[in-house]
């Protein structure tokens, strides 16, 4: 199964995607993951995706795609995997076209999580990450068991760099300039589900599930 995790930043793809990967044995490919790495090993992918990541803009295709293709090609993407906050531009989703196509393979599924931009803005004010193991939580909606530090590797809890109210709206406007568009491109293909992220989080999961068949 090849899946595409589509929605507005904060929507919920991570989260989903994460679930996604437990349930059917799929590799979670998140390019926000991979750009914070490289931020935090100090590569020079790092230095120079950091300059946009921190104003809340794209960073250029040109530093993405190639990225993501080798990426998908490694063994562990044998059976499929899920990739989460890629595309995010049309060029991008032409180049993961190209690159499946050479192989007579496509895109099975594209979920659109749907949130409003105003839940949107709660939600991202209200979500702490482990700068050490990625984990994601909510202060209200996904609190972790002890306040502050992480269930799963007992690190201590940050706010993300651009989750700051401001970056926050840049980068919601960001979405829906460049990467709302891929909602019709997605729907020309007949792979396209739109889920209503704003369920909580395990009904969201449960209509996630029916769409992709409860087949491992
Ligand atoms: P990235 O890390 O991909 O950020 P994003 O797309 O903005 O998405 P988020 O990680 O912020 O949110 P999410 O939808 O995964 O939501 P989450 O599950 O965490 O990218 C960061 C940056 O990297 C980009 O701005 C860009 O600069 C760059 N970048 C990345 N990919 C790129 C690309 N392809 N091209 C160019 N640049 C790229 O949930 C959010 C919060 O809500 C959490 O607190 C969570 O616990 C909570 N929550 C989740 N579900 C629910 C629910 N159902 N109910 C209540 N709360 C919920």
């Amino acid at each position: 199964m090849k899946i595409i995790m589509l929605g507005a930043p904060g929507a919920g793809k991570g989260t989903q995607a994460i679930k996604i990967s437990e349930k059917y044995g799929l590799p979670h490919i998140s390019t926000g993951d991979i750009f914070r790495a490289n931020i935090k090993g100090g590569t020079e992918l790092g230095k120079k995706a950091k300059e946009y990541i921190d104003k809340g803009a794209l960073v250029p295709d040109e530093l993405t795609c190639d990225l993501v293709v080798d990426r998908i090609h490694q063994d562990d993407c044998a059976n499929g995997f899920v990739l989460d906050g890629f595309p995010r531009t049309i060029p991008q989703a032409e180049a993961l076209e190209r690159a499946l196509s050479k192989e007579n393979e496509s895109i099975d599924f594209a979920l659109d999580i749907e949130v409003p931009d105003e839940a949107i803005i709660k939600r991202m004010s209200g979500r702490r990450v482990c700068p050490k193991c990625g984990a994601s939580y909510h202060v209200e909606s996904v609190p972790p068991k002890k306040e502050g530090i992480c269930d799963k590797c007992g690190a201590e809890l940050i706010i993300r760099a651009d989750d700051e109210p401001e970056t926050v709206k840049n980068r919601l406007s960001v979405y829906h300039e460049q990467t709302q568009p891929l909602i019709d491109f997605y729907k020309k293909t007949g792979v396209f589900h739109e889920v209503d992220g704003t369920k909580p989080l395990d009904d969201v999961f449960a209509d996630v599930v029916s769409i992709l068949g409860e087949h491992s």
